[in-house]
């Protein structure tokens, strides 16, 4: 394996072809490798980015672009492989590869697109939404480390850096709430902080972070803020407010179909190509690579993540602003009395909506899992089931699955209750099926206890 990561210089080169259109205005940031976004094109509309991009044709003129299955490339002359392998040639100047794990074509067409979703000079796609956020952490932290992260936090994610992290490599987190100005800066070390991380809509909370009060904090103490933005795709565009890297699980709404775990990370090429270092790049020497067949699969669901984004979106505000009206302790960034509904106004791209996450109170464990039975069970309104951004829609009780890596404590110092149930609301069926069907899903749980979905509305964050 070892000649094989020697050619990681030509990736460099490869990069200035990942960047979105040139627009001619010049480099801002002094790099050497590729120029940056400029300022009219992080406020352009991630769907007219993604239309105005370089379109991948298949080989024979399909208009979709060819799977490149192979994971060794041959060439023509010997001489041409110990200058791949010096750096000499490469994807971008020559259409030269090597070996899949460091570039492949198919996956690097896809890497571009993400890119321009997000407006960064680079993506890499991996083989999960954790080995992107863990090669992230492990590149920018380093051994002995510090992070500010967010107290509310994916479980999984959490877990990386509450306990594996600090087993395996001595990085320390500290958990903070990130409203918190002065905690912030309070929580950081100075000189050791090297990244500050929050997901950009909390999950399970819905909590939606200040991004540019985040910025400025992590630039003032010399740290990168990595943003998840998995929530939120098109709705909000992080590395647009001036975040250094988003992190993705596409395995969600980018994918849609609930049957492809992968993820991406979007950044500086500068970022990208150190992680592809030989002697400790995070994703040429761990390998979370994607498969080409995956990321043609992705990329032909990429067009239609728009749309998708805009139906979860409404629908999710429709079904939150009735569940209100009933009473419901529902928490939707799209009601006006959330506590971050004008940050993400002002934060969000216009005509996306406040994504396809909500979350209702039962107040108790017992109360939602009867919601979810009579819901999945009786009217079939969704799924009882992990995960989100399917156009079913699913629902899980945070508090006892994807956020049972926290401890009780820190769950309930977060906002998750044991009642919370976060529901990914989908878009098949018409949306007036599927409110008779919440209604009537409601109406089986107040028979059976008769005080249950009565409450204060409630959109404690
Ligand atoms: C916000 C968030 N980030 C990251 C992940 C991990 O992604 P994956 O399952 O693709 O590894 C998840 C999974 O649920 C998630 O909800």
């Amino acid at each position: 394996m070892a000649p094989v990561v020697a050619a990681v210089e030509p990736f460099t080169s490869l990069l200035k072809r990942l960047q979105p259109q040139d627009d001619g205005l010049g480099d801002d940031t002094g790099s050497t490798d590729v120029k940056p976004m400029k300022a009219h094109r992080r406020e352009s509309d991630p769907a007219a980015a993604l239309a105005a991009a370089r379109h991948e044709f298949g080989e024979y003129g399909g208009v979709n672009m060819s799977i490149e299955a192979s994971i060794t490339f041959t060439v023509m002359e010997p001489d041409t492989m110990r200058r791949l392998f010096a750096g000499e040639l490469g994807p971008e100047r020559d259409d030269l590869y090597i070996y899949s794990r460091h570039f492949n074509p198919t996956v690097l067409a896809l890497g571009r697109q993400i890119a321009v979703l997000e407006g960064t000079e680079a993506a890499y796609c991996t083989a999960s939404g954790m080995s992107a956020i863990s090669s992230v952490l492990m590149q920018l932290v380093g051994a002995g480390g510090h992070v500010v992260a967010s107290h509310c936090l994916y479980g999984g994610t959490h877990a990386l850096l509450s306990s594996f992290l600090p087993r395996t490599s001595g990085v320390s987190t500290t958990f903070v709430d990130t409203d918190d100005e002065a905690a912030v800066r309070a929580a950081v070390w100075p000189g050791e902080t090297k990244v500050v991380y929050v997901e950009t809509m909390s999950n399970p909370t819905l909590a939606v972070a200040d991004i540019p009060m985040l910025v400025r904090l992590a630039h003032e103490a010399g740290a990168k803020l990595v943003v998840d933005n998995t929530f939120t795709p098109l709705v909000v565009s992080p590395a647009r407010l001036g975040a250094d890297v988003v992190v993705h699980s596409v395995s969600k709404f980018i994918s849609g179909g609930a049957d492809i775990i992968a993820g991406a990370i979007c950044g500086p090429a500068s970022l990208v190509n150190s992680m592809m270092d030989l002697q400790d790049g995070a994703l040429m020497l761990l390998g979370p690579t994607m498969n080409a067949k995956v990321a043609s699969e992705l990329a032909g669901r990429l067009p239609h993540l728009p749309l998708r984004m805009q139906e979860h979106s409404r629908r999710a505000g429709e079904f939150a602003t009735r569940m209100r009206r009933l009473g419901l302790r529902v928490t939707y960034p799209g009601l006006p009395d959330h506590p971050h509904h004008d940050r993400l106004r002002t934060m969000g791209n216009p005509g996306y909506g406040a994504g396809g996450m909500l979350c209702v109170d039962m107040g108790t464990e017992a109360r939602a899992n009867l919601l979810m039975h009579h819901l999945q069970n009786s009217t079939h309104f969704g799924l009882m089931a992990v995960s989100l951004g399917y156009y079913e829609t699913l629902m899980s009780c945070s508090g006892n699955s994807t956020s049972s890596e926290i401890a009780p404590d820190d769950r309930a110092r977060a906002g998750i209750s044991p009642g919370l149930i976060r529901v990914s609301v989908g878009y098949n069926g018409t949306l007036e099926q599927r409110w008779a069907q919440f209604e009537r899903a409601l109406a089986f749980v107040q028979q059976e206890i008769p005080d249950a979905g009565a409450g204060k509305p409630c959109n404690a964050v």
